[in-house]
């Protein structure tokens, strides 16, 4: 069960924002298709797997994903982060051009994965729950604590990456600390990418063909 709380923790009020800012400069100088997040989806040259994000959050993991080509399906439980996500992927949509391109193929659904994800069929869940603050609070970004602030903690985080690992679908790819375990109970990972911070843990459906 999650514990949720609605006291913010900044001033500066939470919004999704595709038009500008850091997610603009990712867009552009992020690495594209040769980046960590590409590749644990998935995508490679010629390649664009239907995604479904079942934590969506701000979006900023998908936009990155949906600017490659993929279709992305993202699911977000919270009424608040929702409605934010949604606020920032209707703005982008008018902006036209590239933007309403990326946006096009960004589908937002509010509800838990844990009930949708078994319901579903696609090549790819992506999976970026909330993690465990840092000792060192201060290297947590301020959006993080935001979004901590509404949310709460993903204590059921272990049942969902269950739930996806029983999806009908070719891959999960869990975004997840780089120094931390993985919580008991799940199986070994088929292959990890190691970044600085966060490391991409990948479990191949063994039962399907993979593209
Ligand atoms: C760390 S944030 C995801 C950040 C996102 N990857 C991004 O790029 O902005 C985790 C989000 O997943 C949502 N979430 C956690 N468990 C969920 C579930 N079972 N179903 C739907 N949303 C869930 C939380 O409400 C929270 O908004």
């Amino acid at each position: 069960m999650r514990k949720n709380s609605t006291s913010l923790t900044s001033a500066r009020p939470l919004i999704v924002d595709f038009i500008g800012g850091s997610l603009n400069h990712r867009l552009n100088f992020g690495g594209g298709i040769k980046q960590n997040l590409a590749k644990a989806v998935g995508i490679k040259s010629g390649i664009r797997p239907n995604i479904i994000d079942a934590t969506a959050g701000l979006g900023r993991d998908s936009f990155i994903l949906a600017s490659m080509g993929s279709h992305i399906t993202l699911i977000e439980r919270s009424q608040i982060m929702h409605d934010l996500l949604a606020d920032g992927m209707k703005k982008a949509s008018r902006e036209g051009g590239k933007l309403s391109e990326i946006i096009a193929r960004m589908t937002l659904i509010h509800g838990d994965a844990i009930e949708i994800l078994p319901q579903t069929s696609t090549d790819v869940i992506y999976i970026d729950p909330m993690h465990p603050p840092r000792q060192k609070s201060a290297l947590v970004k301020t959006e993080m604590r935001q979004i901590r602030a509404i949310v709460g903690e993903d204590l059921d985080q272990l049942q969902l990456i269950k739930t996806a690992l029983g999806a009908n679908c070719r891959r999960v790819a869990l975004k997840w600390p780089a120094k931390s375990p993985l919580p008991d109970g799940l199986p070994e990972c088929s292959h990890q990418l190691m970044g600085k911070s966060v490391r991409f843990d990948i479990f191949m459906n063994a039962n399907l063909d993979e593209t």
